[in-house]
């Protein structure tokens, strides 16, 4: 691994599953409590705005009953350490990333911990319980929601995105399904720049094909021992 310079990594609900956050699709998931349609639309918010809130309420308190695993810890390491580019894309809405010390980070869902101005487009962080019709510091409107991308709407920084997985001479991808895009799409913009491709999963997703290599194993396990080769 010795020609990397740049790299992207892509993770999702399996990094944070080991710290006690539920995943989407595995058999506790979020998604089995709840239909996605109900909670994670902008037709869901329009027509029971107190139930997308409290999903996400429930889901943003939870945040104060975890840390991040040593998965998130080696990122934020390798994000100190790597003198290349470097990207860690999450899909999860948590801040375990950021509480283990990552810096070069994006959000592309998201984040509990913000709320969003349906009026004005302002984000503004948000830690407690966000009731519907809560007031904008901005525009004194009272539309704040979750700031979460929900089905059908365009992911945050995704020029962004794209421009690095350009660059990229390795994409890794950790803990998460492949069954949502544009994230699953991830790996093949990757692939055609020539990176590397590495899949980091507790079982093959919906992209395995794609990637050079799979691993299979817990995030806290595999994400470490992949840092320490980086480093070494
Ligand atoms: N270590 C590594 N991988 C794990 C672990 C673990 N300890 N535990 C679970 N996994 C894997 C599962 O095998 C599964 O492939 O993590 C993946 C989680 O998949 P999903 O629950 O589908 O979560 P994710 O892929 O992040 O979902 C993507 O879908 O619902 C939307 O916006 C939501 O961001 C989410 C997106």
């Amino acid at each position: 691994m010795d020609d990397i310079r740049n790299i992207v990594i892509l993770t999702g609900a399996g990094i944070s599953a080991e710290s006690g956050l539920a995943t989407f699709r595995g058999p506790d998931g979020l998604w089995e409590g709840h239909r996605v349609e109900d909670v994670c639309t902008p037709e869901a918010l329009a027509r029971d705005a107190a139930l997308v809130h409290r999903f996400y309420d429930e889901r943003r308190a939870k945040l104060a009953e975890v840390t991040p695993n040593a998965a998130h810890e080696a990122l934020a390491a390798l994000d100190a350490q790597w003198p290349g580019e470097l990207l860690i894309v999450t899909q999860n809405v948590d801040d375990l990333h950021e509480r283990a010390g990552a810096k070069r980070l994006i959000h592309m869902h998201g984040e509990l911990q913000s709320a969003l101005c349906a009026a004005c487009g302002k984000a503004i962080r948000w830690m407690e319980s966000l009731p519907p019709a809560s007031v904008c510091d901005a525009c004194g409107r009272p539309h704040l929601r979750p700031d979460i991308v929900f089905f059908g709407e365009m992911p945050y920084e995704m020029d962004a995105i794209d421009a690095a997985l350009r660059r990229a001479d390795l994409f890794v991808s950790v803990g998460t399904s492949g069954a949502v895009y544009p994230a699953a799409g991830f790996v093949q913009t990757a692939l055609h720049a020539g990176a590397r491709t590495l899949e980091l999963n507790l079982e093959p997703s919906a992209g395995s094909f794609y990637f050079e290599e799979s691993r299979m194993g817990p995030a806290s396990e595999l994400v470490p021992a992949l840092v320490r080769d980086l480093l070494a």
